[in-house]
C-alpha cells in the first residue's frame, strides 16, 4: 500500500452519522470506499456495509486504514461465484457504481437503509505519483480512475477539435475556455501535449496568471478533463436512476457533490423523484462543510451534500 499520502479526509461524516441514524443491522452502501472514512464510521457503528470501488489501489489502501477487528469479503464481480453470505458483515465490490442494480440482484445483496456517493477522485489518487490528475507533479496526462478505460487525458487533448475543447473546458466553469481551446489545438501541432507540466504551463501563459495564488490557474482545465475521461457525469445520471428501488422504506440516500454541475443533476434528480411522490429532500439546500472541516481541508470548499428519503 502506497501510505506516503495521508489518508483522504472524509467529508460530512458527523452529518452521515447524524442523518442515518446508524445502528446495528442497518444496511449502508458506501458507493465511493476511497480511503474507507465512511465505510469506517459505519462499521463502528455496527451497520452491515456494502462498499463499491473502481480503483483496486483504493481498496487495498482502504483496508489498510480501516481497523483490523473489520475484515472484508472482497468480491470481483466478474470472477466471483457462488452467493454472499446472507449474515455478512461488510462486503467490497470491484465495481463502477453504475452497477448497482444489477450488483444486488446477481449476488442478492438486501434492500438498502441508506447510501452515500462521495463523487470524484480521493486526495491519494489526486496526489498519487504516475496517475496524471496533478498540475503539482510531472508525469504524463492519464486521468483515468479505472485503468479499463480507453481514453486519457492526453488523448483528449489530441483528437477533439476546437468547439469540442472548448465545450469540454466549460464543463469546470473554465472562463478561458475558448482562448485555451484555441492555443491547444496551435500548440499540438507544434509538438503533442501529453504532460501535466506541459498543460499546466499552457494554462498559465494563457491566463497570464501565477502560482501560488489562492486556487492554481489550472484548476478547472484539469477537472474538466478528469470529468470527461472519467465520465463522471454519465455515470452519476446513470447511478440516481437506479437507486430508487433499491431503498428501503425511508431509506436514505446522499450524495456529496465537488462541483455546481454535479450538485445540478443531484438536485433535479430529487426534484423529479419528489414530484413522483417517490423521495423528498431532507434539505431544499445543499449541506455545506462546517468551518471546522474548512479549517482541516481545503479540497472540501466545494463540497456540497444533498440528502433524500424514500417515502414508504
Ligand atoms: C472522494 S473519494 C471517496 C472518499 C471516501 N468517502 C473516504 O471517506 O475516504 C471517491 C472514490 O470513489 C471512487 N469512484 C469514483 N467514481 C466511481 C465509480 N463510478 N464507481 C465506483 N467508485 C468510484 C474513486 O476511485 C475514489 O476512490
Amino acid at each position: 500500500m502506497n501510505s506516503s499520502i495521508a489518508r483522504h479526509f472524509s467529508a460530512f461524516k458527523n452529518e452521515l452519522s447524524g442523518h442515518y441514524g446508524f445502528k446495528p443491522s442497518f444496511v449502508f452502501f458506501d458507493l465511493t470506499l476511497g480511503d474507507g472514512g465512511h465505510t469506517e464510521e459505519a462499521l463502528l457503528a455496527g451497520c452491515r456495509v456494502v462498499s463499491l470501488e473502481i480503483d483496486p489501489e483504493a481498496i487495498e489502501r482502504a483496508i489498510g486504514f480501516i481497523s483490523p477487528q473489520f475484515t472484508p469479503l472482497v468480491i470481483d464481480p466478474e470472477t466471483f461465484i457462488g452467493s454472499v453470505p446472507q449474515d455478512f458483515s461488510w462486503i467490497i465490490i470491484r465495481s463502477n457504481f453504475i452497477h448497482l442494480s444489477s450488483l444486488v440482484q446477481k449476488l442478492s445483496l438486501p434492500q438498502i437503509d441508506g447510501l452515500i456517493a462521495d463523487l470524484g477522485p480521493s486526495q491519494f489518487q489526486v496526489l498519487s505519483p504516475g496517475r496524471g490528475f496533478s498540475f503539482l507533479l510531472d508525469e504524463p496526462l492519464d486521468m483515468r480512475l479505472d485503468k479499463n478505460l480507453g481514453v486519457t487525458a492526453a488523448d483528449l487533448l489530441a483528437v477533439l477539435n476546437e468547439g469540442e475543447l472548448a465545450d469540454l473546458l466549460a464543463l469546470a466553469d473554465e472562463p478561458f475556455a475558448k482562448p485555451l481551446a484555441r492555443v491547444i489545438v496551435k500548440q499540438r501541432q507544434l509538438s503533442p501535449i501529453t504532460t501535466t507540466q506541459q498543460l499546466s504551463a499552457l494554462v498559465s501563459r494563457v491566463k497570464k496568471a501565477r502560482f501560488p495564488g489562492r486556487i492554481h490557474p489550472a484548476t478547472q482545465v484539469f477537472m474538466a478533463l478528469r470529468m470527461v475521461v472519467n465520465l463522471e457525469r454519465e455515470n452519476i445520471r446513470l447511478l440516481l436512476s437506479q437507486i430508487p428501488p433499491l431503498l428501503s422504506p425511508n431509506g436514505l440516500l446522499g450524495v456529496i457533490s465537488f462541483h455546481s454541475g454535479e450538485d445540478k443533476l443531484v438536485k433535479d434528480f430529487i426534484t423529479e423523484m419528489e414530484a413522483k411522490k417517490i423521495l423528498y429532500a431532507i434539505n431544499k439546500k445543499p449541506i455545506e462543510p462546517s468551518t471546522k472541516e474548512l479549517s482541516i481541508s481545503q479540497r472540501t470548499r466545494s463540497a456540497k451534500l444533498r440528502l433524500a428519503k424514500k417515502i414508504t
